[in-house]
């Protein structure tokens, strides 16, 4: 008989690279995008930091961290009932990683946190979820929990609007090449939905998901240059705050606490 455990790994293992592929086809240079986010947390030199992965959908951040840090730990924090339930089958029995449900929209989100000093904060694709004023908040709450000295990273559409023609052309380029049959696959994010709600293993969390989110898309998306990122991130306590990767309208913007 199978061993249960295994089948769940399994399962959950099936459901990364499924994720892996749908948003290898949406986020250009998507692992190079991740690389480079866990580049800065590398570059602060400690190989034992806590991360906070926010926004985390189904550890994709973590799970590179801990290839690339095995003794780093991770507090990853998502509202996606369907990936939070694949995120946790991914990381069952890894003590180096909790998962905590939180919806980033709720002022008190930082309550659920464990009590762990955090030296970085690393967040992809995700933060276009939520409105302007959110975002604002969001990085006053962690400017408070960081310690002093660590880094946030966040990777994100952030347009070149400084440059439009410019950034035309290097958006053509990199969308090119999301194209690459060997890095994407050809789905869509309402197939990836409705697959998920067919597995047995997600019936339930797809219902939950559906008193979240009122449909499988952002109901406003937030995506403003760099700049705006960057002014926030000072007003709310960072220094050395600056754009440090891109591709295309993709960036990261850092800043230290
Ligand atoms: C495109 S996914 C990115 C997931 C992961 N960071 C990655 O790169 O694969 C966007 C994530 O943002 C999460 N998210 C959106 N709104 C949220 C909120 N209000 N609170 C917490 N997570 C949220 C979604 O559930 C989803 O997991």
């Amino acid at each position: 008989m199978a061993d249960a455990s295994l089948v769940t790994r399994e399962w959950a293992e099936r459901w990364q690279r499924s994720w892996d592929h749908l948003e290898a086809s949406l986020v250009s240079d998507r692992e190079l995008r991740i690389q480079a986010l866990i580049d800065l947390v590398d570059a602060t030199g400690s190989s034992t930091p806590t991360v906070l992965d926010l926004a985390c959908g189904p550890g994709t951040v973590t799970r590179r961290l801990l290839d690339r840090l095995p003794a780093a730990r991770s507090i990853a924090v998502d509202v996606d009932p369907v990936l939070l339930t694949i995120a946790s089958a991914t990381f069952a029995g890894d003590d180096r990683v909790v998962v905590v449900p939180a919806d980033l929209r709720d002022p008190t989100w930082v309550e659920l946190l464990p009590d762990q000093r955090i030296d970085a904060v690393l967040t992809s694709t995700a933060l276009h979820w939520l409105p302007e004023e959110t975002v604002r908040r969001l990085y006053c709450d962690l400017s408070q929990i960081l310690r002093p000295g660590g880094v946030l990273a966040h990777a994100e559409l952030m347009p070149l609007v400084e440059m439009p023609r410019l950034a035309t052309g290097l958006t053509r380029l990199a969308r090119l090449r999301r194209r690459d049959p060997h890095v994407a696959r050809a789905v869509t994010w309402d197939d990836e939905w409705e697959e998920a709600a067919a597995d047995p293993m997600l019936r339930d969390a797809a219902i939950q998901r559906r008193a979240v989110f009122s449909t499988n898309y952002p109901t406003e998306e937030f995506s403003p240059p760099a700049d705006w990122h960057i002014a926030a991130l000072r007003d709310a306590g960072f220094t050395e705050v600056g754009v440090v990767w891109r591709s295309g309208a993709g960036a990261i913007v850092a800043a230290l606490r």
